[in-house]
């Protein structure tokens, strides 16, 4: 993927150490962009570009000292044209009555600050450069509801309108805001965060059915971010045929 000055284009991915990240770290990186790879465990992203040849830099997306180092790297060693904010997660299904404080706070702090923190940083990046995009990857629960999701649909709601109030305040300048919004990935790590470690809990999420996996949606990021320059996918939403909506899925083994 080439510039209109012919130079590979950049992208910033965060939460690149697991699952959607790391998945749209190869398939940009495959289709020839330049990639700063950033999570917070650096072991992994090494590993990482080690196979595909992206730039690593370990970053905490709640961090201001911890972001404004990674803009700082990425100006430093090229610059960007696009960021993919995707380091994001749920933490526990309790219903409210039961809700932990302290889990929403954290939900909070990771998926919306954590993506308001990353966007402001390098706005003026892309800025400098003269066009780019801000892709924010939300969720299906950034649409709707369920039972015990509370927490986390209301994270992803209010990312979701970060990218919406985004895009309307950009409007004129040749800044796209693209929002992913996918239904149940299998990925290693997003129900084993999300259920405090226990993997019998999480693999149950998966059972019964194919859910997406984190190369479908970085299919989908890729996708969107390679459209003509005057084409801004607002919002796409990506689910298993198995899964009709938040609260529907058909686990007949298929
Ligand atoms: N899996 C699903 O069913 C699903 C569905 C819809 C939307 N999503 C969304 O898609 C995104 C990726 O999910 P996933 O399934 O790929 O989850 P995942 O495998 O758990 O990956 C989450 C990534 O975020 C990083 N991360 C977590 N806390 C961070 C922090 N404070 N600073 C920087 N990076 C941090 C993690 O790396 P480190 O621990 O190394 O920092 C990891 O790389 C999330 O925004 C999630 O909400 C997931």
């Amino acid at each position: 993927m080439t510039s209109s000055t012919d130079r590979p284009r950049r992208a910033l991915v965060t939460g690149a150490s697991s699952g959607i990240g790391a998945a749209t770290v190869r398939r940009l990186r495959a289709d020839g962009w330049d990639v700063v790879a950033s999570a917070r465990r650096a072991d992994r992203l090494a590993a990482l570009a080690q196979e595909t040849g992206a730039d690593a830099f370990a970053a905490d997306v709640t961090s201001d000292e911890q972001v404004a180092a990674l803009v700082a790297h990425v100006r430093a060693t090229g610059g960007l044209d696009a960021v993919v904010n995707n380091a994001g997660g749920a933490l526990g299904l309790a219903p409210v009555a039961d809700a932990d404080l302290d889990g929403w706070r954290r939900m909070y702090e990771l998926n919306v600050l954590g993506t308001l923190r990353v966007t402001q940083g390098v706005l003026p990046l892309l800025r400098e450069r003269g066009a780019g995009d801000v892709l924010v990857v939300t969720s299906t629960a950034a649409l709707d509801a369920y039972p015990g999701g509370a927490g986390y649909t209301g994270v992803k709601h209010a990312e979701r309108q970060l990218a919406t109030t985004l895009r309307w305040e950009l409007v004129g300048e040749p800044i796209r805001v693209i929002e992913i919004a996918p239904g149940a990935v299998a990925t290693e790590e997003f129900s084993l965060v999300r259920f405090g470690g226990d993997a019998e809990r999480a693999a149950k999420v998966y059972e019964g059915y194919q859910p997406l996996v984190a190369d479908d949606v970085a299919d989908t990021i890729a996708w969107t971010l390679s459209r003509p320059a005057h084409v801004n996918v607002d919002l796409l939403v990506v689910r298993p045929r198995a899964q009709a909506n938040n609260t529907t899925t058909a686990r007949t083994g298929v």
